[in-house]
């Protein structure tokens, strides 16, 4: 491998190619966390409006560490994936405990809901540590440019020192925007010459898939029930600390059939359909909300998608 030869070439276009994201505009090793919590599993487009808002409203780890869990949780519903916010908080907590943010690897590492992809992404980005940061984006890359399947060799001999917050992003970069998983755009791609896989073809060789548990698809029925102003909300059976739309009742009159929509949870495929209802008698577990009062707490995706079909 030409290490020295791709380095180059892939920095140059990194700097000719790369998108203008908020997170790259920042050296505070706060705002680059909150952005890599998010961007796990998650798309950039996605991720730049929650990123804007929070740090709006939590500028600083202390700021998080002492809001209620709400609203932390009222902050990422629709981002997905929650336990990242609540370990956000735990990790919040940790940072004002230390006094400062961690700067070495093992204590960025030891924060909440860290793992080695996001202690690798933070150490570089924010404070130039020497780590390869591999996503499932950068191993699609690595596994390609080496045409093996296991490429942690190739990322650590591979990463630049000179700028290794740099090199990680224009890996990512690469793995987002050109080499893509089912159609990668060789053509356009700075380091081809170098790739094993498109030198052969076989692209789609690499990376080998890993099995997925099969998608499993589930109905469920959600109950509109109002009173004036009011709505009836139970605690989420899905996601922890969200608040939804009731699904059963026992006694409850059931009424008409206002719509369907779809959702998806990691493998779950769940077809909703949303009943007008009525109930006399109250579960305790539930509670009335203001119909006002909702933009204020953490309210579940599918909630608010039943509340789009509500009349
Ligand atoms: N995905 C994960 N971290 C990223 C970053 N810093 N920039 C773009 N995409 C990313």
């Amino acid at each position: 491998m030409r290490l020295q030869a791709i380095r180059s070439a892939l920095v140059a276009w990194y700097e000719s190619a790369r998108r203008d994201l908020p997170w790259r505009r920042t050296r505070d090793p706060y705002a680059i966390w909150i952005s890599e919590i998010m961007l796990q599993q998650t798309r950039v487009a996605a991720v730049i409006p929650y990123y804007e808002k929070f740090l709006r409203a939590f500028p600083n780890a202390a700021a998080l560490a002492r809001a209620p869990e709400e609203r932390v949780l009222a902050m990422w519903a629709g981002l997905g994936y929650y336990s990242r916010a609540r370990n956000l908080q735990k990790a919040a907590r940790q940072i004002v405990e230390a006094g400062e943010f961690p700067r070495d690897y093992d204590s960025i590492r030891a924060l909440s809901g860290v793992g080695d992809y996001t202690a690798a992404a933070i150490s570089s980005i924010a404070f130039h540590l020497p780590r390869a940061a591999i996503d499932g984006n950068v191993r699609r890359v690595l596994a390609r440019l080496a045409g093996s399947n296991e490429p942690g060799d190739l990322a650590r001999r591979l990463l630049d020192r000179a700028d290794p917050g740099r090199w990680n992003q224009a890996m990512m970069e690469l793995g987002a925007t050109v080499c893509l998983p089912r159609a990668p755009k060789c053509g356009e791609c700075p380091i081809a010459r170098f790739c094993a896989a498109n030198s052969r073809n076989a692209q789609h060789e690499f990376p080998a898939k890993r099995a997925r548990p099969d998608p499993l698809r589930l109905t469920q029925t959600l109950l509109l029930i109002r009173r004036g102003e009011k709505i009836l909300l139970t605690p989420s059976p899905r996601v922890e600390g969200f608040w939804d739309l009731p699904e059963k009742i026992p006694g409850a009159r059931i009424g008409a059939n206002l719509g369907q929509f779809r959702h998806t949870i990691l493998h779950r495929h769940y077809r909703f359909t949303l009943r007008l209802a009525e109930a006399k008698k109250i579960p305790p577990k539930l509670r009335w909300f203001d119909i006002g009062e909702l933009a204020a707490i953490p309210l579940s995706t599918t909630a608010k998608k039943a509340l789009r079909l509500a009349p």
